[in-house]
Formats: C-alpha cells, structure tokens, sequence
C-alpha cells in the first residue's frame, strides 16, 4: 500500500488534527473548538499518553497536529518520550496538563514540545493558542527534525548498501521510526532487491521540480516497503549523459524530508566528488563501511580525514565488514587498526549464505538469526542510540583474571 493510497482511504483514525484528552469536559471543549474553526481531518478522543502512541501506531500516515494531556501521568516526561518515539519529528505536539510548573514547562520544551496549556481549556484558550487550522499560532519552539544518516564506502563492494539497508529495515521495524531510505547511486543500486520492493525511480522527477513540491507528490514518489520504510532512487537508464543526481535539489529535498522522518538513511555509490563532499558535510551521523585490506585502509584513512576537517562534528561509526572469506593474504582486523590509526566502532563477520540469502531471497539479513544478523542489529541500535544484544557471552576463562588463565596455557 502506497501512503498516498493510505491518504485517500480516509481510514477514521487518519486526521491531520488528533487530540487526546483524559477528560470529558476537555474534549468536549476541544470538539466545540474544531467546529467553531472548521479545522479539516480532526480527531478528538478521551485518553492517555498510553492510548494516543497505540492510536498512533494504527494510523496509516501521523497528524500533522498532535494535542496530548498529561494531567494523570505520573511521569509525564518519560511518557512524552515514548510518545516522540511514536510520531515522526515534523509532528507539532501541544500538550496539556493541569501543573503550573516552570520547570515541567522548560523540560518540555527542550524536548521539542510546541507549547504547554493548563487546565481548563476553554474556546477562548483555545482560539488563543491555536490557529485555524489547530497549529500553535505562535509556536515557542522550533520543529524537531529527523536525522540524516549518510552510509559510505571505502572502496566499491565493501557492503555499504548491505548495512543501509539492514539499518533501515532495522530502525523501521524493530524500532518503529519512520524511515525514508535513498540511493544515490545515479543508475540504480541494489537497495531494491535488498528490501524485497519494487525499484524506485522518482528522484530525478523530484530534484528537477524541487520548487513546486506538494507533500502528495514527495509521498508518491516514493516505493512503500512496508508501514514505516520507503525507498527512493533516481535509476537513470545506463546510456544517460545526464545521469547525474544534482547536489543543490538534493540538499533542499533532504531538508524537506527530515520534517517527515525520524531518519533519511543515503546509500552513497562513490567517494569523492561534489556530491559526497556535500553529503558528508550535511550528513548528522556518517557510517563509514571498509573491509580489512591495504587498499581499503588507505581510503579508510582519506575519507576519515575528510569527515573530522567538517565544521559540524557529525559522529562517525566506522564499520568494517568482511564481504570475503578470510585468506591468507587478507589483512588480520588488529593489522588494519593499526594501519588506520583508530578502533572500529562495529566488525561484521564474513557470512555468505546469510548474505546470499537475504539477497536474493530476503528478508533483510538483519531479520534472521546469526552472527551478522547480531552484528547488524548492534549497529543499527547503535547509530539510534540504544543499547542492543552482545554477539556472545564471553567464555568463562576469559572473564578469569591474566594471572589465572595463564594457569590454563600451556608454556
Ligand atoms: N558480511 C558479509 N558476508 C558475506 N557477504 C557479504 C557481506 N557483506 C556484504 N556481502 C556481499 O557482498 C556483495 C556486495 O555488497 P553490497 O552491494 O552491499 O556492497 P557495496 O559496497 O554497496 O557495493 P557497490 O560498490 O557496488 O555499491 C553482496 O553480494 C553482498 O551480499
Ligand atoms: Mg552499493
């Protein structure tokens, strides 16, 4: 299903307005406030915090206008928290309660919360706070933004749209962010294959009528791969001379995406040029894919480089994967840190039928079992910032203190 069909289904539960209320007195202020203004697509229910994630979870695209009370939670911060983990960035969140407190209200709005009522509404309050079409009139806080995540190679085949790929499928699925996934490889990547999906091939469409976008034509152009996950790519034909991807447009659309996404994940073919320096200077994480060889650890050091001389520090995790079996000639991973001068942040393990089979099979690798599904899952949750699962315990002699093991090696 494409979001634009789930747009013109005009299921009960999609509105650009929803609003949660604990009381009935509120809402039925809420109600008369949407029929006085004529506000479009509004929803206004009794519930908590809890009912409005699990109401948001149902629907097929979020609102653009989300109001929620926290008069009854008992801990309304880490509340609103899973709430921010349910909507996407671009939401406006306007939230009520009945504490007059400074110090919730700071808290709030550092969170990226648009404005805090207290109790009781009234029409009046209402009008004052919201205008016609139920926005905060005068938001007291900027929109939160989504993140976009730039995956790089050191060299060709390293497996860089592998790990995007599972990344996004990842924090789509297990993590339930809404997820925009982009390949920028001119002529058309493997990322399609990869995610089971058809190819997608708006994006040129998109950069050249980057002035005259409607939220309906960005949604349309993009391939659904399941409810939070949604792919675009350019797959310009292999004979085209102008089979380029335009920086400038591109620089704009990403701007416009990370509104409506908790990450716009790049899968870059290439590294150099305009169009990677641009990304890697806009890009707020870089994931940097590299393979234990000489030649690798060479542009493994170049492209660091590249990455710490930008301005804004964005935090790079550097991958390195083993898309080979290991052979005598191939670097040993200790070898390779020492080359570059710096520890890995995650090492995949070289696993061909797992590879193989997500290929050209799928799933993703990441939703299977094995030591590069464990690998991938680690990394996924480690760019959003949580804790994941260890690949294996470590056995106990090595948990033993140096001089006890040595009692168990032979001299
Ligand atoms: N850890 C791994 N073990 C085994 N095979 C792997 C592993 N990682 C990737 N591969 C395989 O390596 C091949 C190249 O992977 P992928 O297309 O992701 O690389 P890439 O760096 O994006 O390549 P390109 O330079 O063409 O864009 C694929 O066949 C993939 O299945
Ligand atoms: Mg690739």
């Amino acid at each position: 299903m494409s979001l634009i069909d789930s747009l013109s289904r005009q299921r009960p539960q999609n509105a650009d307005f929803l609003a949660v209320l604990n009381d009935e007195a509120s809402v039925r202020m809420v109600e008369q406030f949407v029929a006085e203004t004529v506000i479009p697509h509004a929803l206004v229910r009794r519930g908590t915090i809890a009912d409005t994630v699990a109401l948001l979870a149902s629907m097929d695209r979020p609102p653009r206008q989300l109001m929620v009370d926290v008069s009854t939670s008992a801990m309304p911060l880490s509340d609103l928290i899973s709430l921010a983990d349910a909507c996407p960035p671009g939401v406006s969140v306007l939230v009520v309660g009945e504490r007059n407190d400074i110090g919730l209200f700071r808290d709030l709005l550092r969170m990226g919360i648009d404005d805090y009522v207290v109790k009781p509404l009234t029409v009046d309050l209402l009008h004052r706070v919201l205008d016609h079409n139920g926005h905060p009139a005068e938001p007291v806080q900027q929109t939160r933004t989504g993140k976009v995540v730039l995956c790089m190679g050191s060299r060709g085949g390293v497996g860089t749209s592998t790990v995007a790929a599972n990344i996004a499928w990842r924090l789509a699925n297990d993590q339930e962010r809404r997820i925009a996934i982009i390949d920028l490889d001119p002529f058309g990547g493997p990322l399609a294959v990869l995610l089971g999906a058809k190819p997608a091939t708006g994006l040129q469409d998109l950069l050249k009528n980057i002035n005259r976008l409607d939220p309906n034509y960005v949604e349309r152009s993009f391939v659904p791969v399941g409810r939070r996950l949604f792919l675009l790519g350019a797959g310009h034909d292999l004979d085209d001379e102008d089979g380029e991807i335009p920086v400038e447009p591109l620089s704009q659309l990403l701007g416009i995406l990370k509104k409506h996404f908790h990450y716009v994940i790049l899968d870059l073919a290439g590294r150099g040029g305009v169009l990677a320096t641009a990304m890697v200077g806009l890009a707020e994480s870089i994931v940097l894919v590299t393979e234990p060889s000489v030649f690798a650890a060479r542009e493994t050091v170049r492209l660091t480089g590249l990455v710490d001389r930008r301005e804004t520090k964005a935090p790079l995790l550097l991958v390195v994967n083993n898309p080979h079996a290991a052979g005598r000639s191939e670097l040993g991973v200790p070898d390779f840190e020492d080359a570059i001068g710096r520890r890995p942040s995650h090492v995949l393990p070289f696993d061909r039928d797992t590879a193989g089979r997500a290929e050209n099979l799928g799933p993703p690798a990441v939703a299977g079992r094995g030591p590069l599904a464990i690998g991938l899952r680690a990394l996924a949750d480690d760019l959003a910032g949580r804790r994941t699962e260890t690949s294996a315990p470590r056995p106990l002699l090595a948990r033993l203190p140096a001089r006890i093991q040595s009692l168990f090696h032979r001299p």
